[in-house]
């Protein structure tokens, strides 16, 4: 059976959708996975047909656009929000949701609820939630329920408070024996692929050789099936200096300072808009606009 899904663009062009079973057989061929994050339409619409395999609306949404501290306040409906404005962008990539804190630490009952919200509303074919061992009962009750999980361990941003800060986990001996038995539970748990997220390159080599689930890297290192990187730290777009493992691919943040600062420029000194940028009454149309001429409701 083939688990190709042939989907049309806007412009009527076939593409073929990444599936889960893409992913796998790409590990398989030893083919890297391109990740990105992605909030809104235009973003995600870019990425899609720029060919990325898998985009994420990741809970950084909390700090990238919404200007939060961290990921904790971020809410399920915040999260619905912007994962519809993604599905309506994306046809091609695997697209995941990220399940916010708060929205699958209440026991199996309450973060399937949310988890199939994200499905049925947020158009989500996967949902990412944070942690290893101890999240492997939700994987399987997930997975029970048909909704693909994404695992996600190593530096979790939701486990701020009780990390005291975002540090590089997996680099002690003890460290290393439960990020292994994290990755093993969550593949026999049913994930369908895992986030590695600072953590040494070695580790990430080894859970990688180990796994049969593809592994995708966030300050992991190479040997990832994938790489993830933030939208947002990829153009310059974040106002505090980048992690270690971020590389910038270009500077929207100055192109969109210089465009705006030009936009201010034209606008003060009535450069903008010009004569062809205005509208005309139709040619004929003899009109006589003096003071006179204007309607009274005009004029007042
Ligand atoms: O929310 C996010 O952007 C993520 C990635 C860092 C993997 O979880």
């Amino acid at each position: 059976m083939s688990h190709t899904k042939v989907r049309s663009t806007d412009a009527g062009q076939s593409v073929l959708k990444v599936t889960t079973q893409t992913l796998l057989e790409k590990k398989l061929r030893r083919e890297p996975i391109a990740a990105l994050t992605a909030y809104d339409y235009p973003t995600a619409r870019i990425a899609d047909e720029a060919g990325v395999d898998l985009i994420l609306v990741g809970d950084s949404l909390a700090m990238t656009v919404l200007g939060h501290d961290d990921t904790l306040s971020l809410t399920v409906g915040e999260m619905l929000h912007h994962a519809r404005a993604v599905r309506r962008a994306v046809r091609r990539a695997f697209l995941v949701v990220d399940m916010p804190y708060g929205s699958y630490h209440l026991g199996s009952e309450d973060t399937l609820r949310n988890a199939l919200s994200f499905v049925k509303e947020g158009g989500a074919e996967a949902v990412k939630i944070e942690g290893g061992r101890r999240r492997a009962s939700l994987v399987e009750d997930l997975t029970a329920a048909e909704i693909p999980v994404v695992g996600h361990i190593g530096l979790t941003p939701q486990s701020v408070l009780r990390m005291g800060g975002y540090r590089v986990q997996g680099r002690s001996v003890p460290e290393i024996e439960e990020l292994l038995a994290d990755a093993a539970a969550l593949e026999g748990a049913g994930a369908v692929a895992l986030v590695l997220e600072g953590i040494p390159r070695e580790l990430a080599e080894r859970i990688t050789a180990a796994a049969r689930i593809p592994t995708i890297g966030i300050g992991a290192g190479p040997a990832c099936d994938g790489q993830i990187l933030v939208f947002h730290d990829l153009f310059q777009l974040t106002f505090d200096p980048p992690a270690k493992f971020v590389r910038s691919f270009g500077d929207a943040g100055l192109l969109l300072r210089e465009g705006i600062e030009r936009y201010h420029r034209a606008v003060a000194e009535r450069e903008f808009p010009n004569d062809s940028e205005s509208y005309h009454l139709p040619r004929g149309l003899a009109w006589n606009l003096q003071e006179s001429a204007v309607p009274s409701s005009l004029a007042s």
